[in-house]
């Protein structure tokens, strides 16, 4: 038993499962849309993706607040990159970590798309992946459609079978066994382009006792109730999921531990760069087993003209929750007072390595990545290595 939330009783997880009403709590939207985030400030050390990601100090072409008021997060398109160096690009952090009871809404209007790029939207437990990854949106090169996902320890699966509109391509949702539980989209517009062109759209995700739930609309579906939520939101009329992962499958209590929000952009790396997946849709008359093919096709030089397309276009992203005291310090720790506005720092980078002894512990894959430095760490190798198996159709 990991759960870190001793103070919730059976009896107050099952009302929260019922909970349809939810208070906003943190507001990340015109210009005051980066006050909640930080810069992680180092190179891509998780997925092995050839991008410096920028601290605040470096960020101001990279990750600002446009004339009309959206929040741009992009690869640097206009640098001329030595080989042998990296690109910059940017990957924020929510200040906040999040415990059941949470929802999640991310209003976007364009997503980073193109050959070598691979964005992401997603959630992250302190201690990892035992405590768990929900992966929103993400995808790579030239998929046409979002990739939603779990990773987490063992035990964990996606159902099959239930009312969601799209179903797991794999269950197993155990990190440590290389694969994440995937689930692909279906419904139209929902990645690349067609994304973009549709005028972008919202995913909402729930994060409950009772299960994790990803919603997704286009644009012209997003439902009344997000789009008229004020200081709280109802989510009762939402209808089936598009992704669900309930706890039936998967003790979403017991595994899961409190969640830091992500936003990042990489380059190549695990996924996107890898040569079986990047050469034949882009780059189809270069050496196909040269493992710098992503690179130096994309990455060095004036970069590929697809980072026109490499960014992420954000009109908001809200968080709501049964009450604040969902906002939690990445230890599962109460936030010190309701107001977590301010002070809550120390915990703000998913692997900023404040972790105590007592974290570390019950966290012995993400503890041993961090000393031996790896090349690839697990949550990219397993990402890779889903996305090798279902090649077919990811990457056309
Ligand atoms: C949701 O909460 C708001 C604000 O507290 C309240 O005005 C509204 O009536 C609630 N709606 C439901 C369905 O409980
Ligand atoms: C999870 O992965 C570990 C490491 O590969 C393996 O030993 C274990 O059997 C797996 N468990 C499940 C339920 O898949
Ligand atoms: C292709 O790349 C591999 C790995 O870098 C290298 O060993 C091989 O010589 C290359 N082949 C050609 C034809 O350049
Ligand atoms: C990079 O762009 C500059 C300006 O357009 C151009 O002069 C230069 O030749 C380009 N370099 C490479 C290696 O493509
Ligand atoms: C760089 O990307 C932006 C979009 O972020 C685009 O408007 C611009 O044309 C691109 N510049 C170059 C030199 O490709
Ligand atoms: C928050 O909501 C939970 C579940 O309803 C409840 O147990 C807890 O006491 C509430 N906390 C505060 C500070 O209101
Ligand atoms: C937190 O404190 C700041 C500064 O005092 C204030 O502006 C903000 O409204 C407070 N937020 C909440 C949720 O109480
Ligand atoms: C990655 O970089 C961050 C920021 O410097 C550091 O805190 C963390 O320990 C590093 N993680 C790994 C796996 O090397
Ligand atoms: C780590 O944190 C736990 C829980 O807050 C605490 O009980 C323990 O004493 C701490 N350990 C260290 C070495 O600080």
């Amino acid at each position: 038993m990991k759960s870190l939330f001793p103070i919730l009783t059976l009896v107050s997880l099952s009302r929260l499962a019922l909970a349809a009403n939810f208070t906003l709590l943190r507001d990340s939207s015109g210009n005051g849309f980066f006050d909640d985030w930080t810069f992680y400030g180092n190179y891509d050390n998780t997925t092995s993706g050839d991008v410096n990601y920028v601290n605040q100090a470096q960020s101001t072409n990279l990750a600002f607040v446009n004339s009309a008021g959206r929040a741009i997060i992009k690869v640097d398109n206009t640098s001329f990159v030595p080989y042998n160096q990296k690109r910059n690009s940017v990957r924020i952090g929510s200040k906040d970590y999040y415990t059941f009871g949470s929802v999640w809404v991310f209003d976007i209007a364009h997503i980073p798309y193109g050959c070598s790029v691979w964005p992401s939207v997603w959630s992250s437990a302190f201690i990892w992946p035992d405590q768990g990854e929900i992966d929103i949106v993400e995808g790579i090169n030239k998929m046409t459609a979002n990739q939603m996902a779990l990773h987490a320890s063992a035990g964990c699966n996606a159902a099959t079978g239930t009312n969601a509109i799209n179903q797991p391509s794999i269950t197993n949702c155990n990190a440590t066994s290389k694969s994440g539980c995937t689930v692909p989209e279906k419904q139209p517009n929902s990645y690349g382009e067609s994304f973009a062109s549709a005028g972008g759209g919202v995913w909402a995700t729930q994060f409950d006792v009772s299960g994790i739930y990803i919603w997704f609309w286009s644009r012209a579906n997003v439902p009344k109730s997000i789009t008229t939520a004020t200081n709280s939101i109802d989510i009762s009329s939402w209808g089936n999921p598009s992704a669900a992962f309930p706890s039936s499958s998967c003790n979403i209590p017991q595994i899961f531990g409190p969640q830091q929000l992500i936003v990042d952009i990489t380059l190549c790396g695990a996924w996107a760069g890898m040569s079986s997946l990047f050469g034949p849709s882009c780059a189809p008359s270069g050496n196909q087993t040269d493992p710098n093919l992503c690179y130096i096709t994309d990455v060095i030089n004036n970069g590929t003209s697809d980072y026109a397309t490499a960014y992420f276009e954000f009109n908001s992203i809200r968080t709501y929750g049964v009450n604040t005291s969902v906002l939690v310090s990445f230890d599962g720790t109460p936030e010190s007072g309701s107001n977590s506005s301010t002070g809550s720092s120390s915990g703000s980078s998913s692997s900023s390595g404040t972790s105590n002894s007592s974290g570390a512990s019950s966290g012995s894959t993400q503890g041993s990545s961090a000393r031996v430095n790896l090349m690839v760490t697990p949550r990219g190798l397993y990402a890779g290595m889903a996305a090798a198996t279902f090649l077919s159709w990811l990457v056309l």
